[in-house]
């Protein structure tokens, strides 16, 4: 009875107080699992975290109670103390309801494709568009924050998964912060492109398009034209030069 009780009390108390598997890494058992089935094999669970880590682009620490540098036995996994690893556990929750969803397709081959954890983070921890980053940074702390910004992402991420520093990336975020009103920050983020990207094309187009909406018909009409010097099929510029009256 003593035993049964004490049993009790353990499965009652609150994470925090759960006795550490302390000084062993793997662990010999789970402790506060409550995703994962609690007869998940160790050495399961240890590969689907280094593939949390590698998908976020993370340590251990960003969900897990340890410090940089610190041995993995000395950490407390089991502690649900950082806001991140509820995050996490929710984000498994949905991972799972997601591939359900996919089992359903119709027609799916037998080897479908699974969403993980990097399908949408691509290695970094919150997973916001290049173009929506740059907008908000340009809104929110002028067109050089932008650029320095942008410059600091493509130099430690250019190559990977994690952000998409092709053409199409600063000519949105220019388009958002020109609808905004911001004219002369987004024609700052079109010269950025235009320094990484001199022959785009469509750089040429939205720069037209700022030039419209700020009212200024003559810079549009230049930036149209050289959009058709780029590509003399852009079927945009075309449109746009007939639109304001001139003569593609
Ligand atoms: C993005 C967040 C995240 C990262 C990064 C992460 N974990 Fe976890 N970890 C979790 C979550 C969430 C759980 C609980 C899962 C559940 O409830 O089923 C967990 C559980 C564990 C457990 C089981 C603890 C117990 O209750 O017995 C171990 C061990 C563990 N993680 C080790 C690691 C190691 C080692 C790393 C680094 C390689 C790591 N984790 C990185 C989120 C993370
Ligand atoms: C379908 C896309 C998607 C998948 C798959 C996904 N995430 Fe996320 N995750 C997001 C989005 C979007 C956010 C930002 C949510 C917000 O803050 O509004 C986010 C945020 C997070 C955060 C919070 C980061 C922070 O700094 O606040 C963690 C932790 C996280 N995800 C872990 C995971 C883990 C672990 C997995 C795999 C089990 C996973 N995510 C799978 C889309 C996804």
């Amino acid at each position: 009875m003593r035993l049964v009780l004490a049993a009790l009390a353990l499965l009652t108390m609150p994470a925090a107080l759960w006795p550490q598997a302390a000084g062993r890494f793997p662990p010999d058992s789970l402790i506060n699992v409550q995703v994962f089935p609690r007869t998940t094999p160790v050495a399961e669970v240890t590969a689907a975290m280094r593939s949390f880590a590698n998908g976020l682009g993370v340590r251990c620490q960003f969900c897990h109670v340890g410090e940089e540098g610190m041995p993995l036995d000395r950490f407390d996994f089991a502690s649900d103390e950082k806001r991140t690893k509820l995050v996490a556990r929710q984000m498994m929750r949905m991972v799972q309801e997601i591939n359900r969803r996919l089992d359903t397709l119709p027609g799916r081959a037998a080897a479908g494709l699974e969403v993980s954890c990097a399908t949408c983070h691509r290695g970094v921890s919150t997973p916001t568009p290049l173009s929506t980053l740059i907008a908000d940074a340009a809104m929110a702390a002028g067109a050089d924050s932008a650029v320095r910004a942008y410059r600091a992402l493509r130099q430690r991420f250019h190559g990977r998964d994690a952000y998409d520093f092709g053409e199409g990336s600063l000519n949105a975020a220019a388009l958002r912060v020109g609808r905004a009103g911001k004219y002369d920050e987004a024609l700052a983020l079109l010269r950025l492109n235009e320094e990484v990207f001199p022959s785009s094309a469509g750089t040429s187009v939205v720069r037209g398009n700022i030039s419209l909406m700020k009212g200024d018909t003559t810079a549009a009409e230049a930036a149209f034209r050289e959009a058709l010097r780029r590509d003399p099929a852009g079927n945009e510029a075309r449109g746009r030069l007939r639109a304001i009256g001139r003569q593609p």
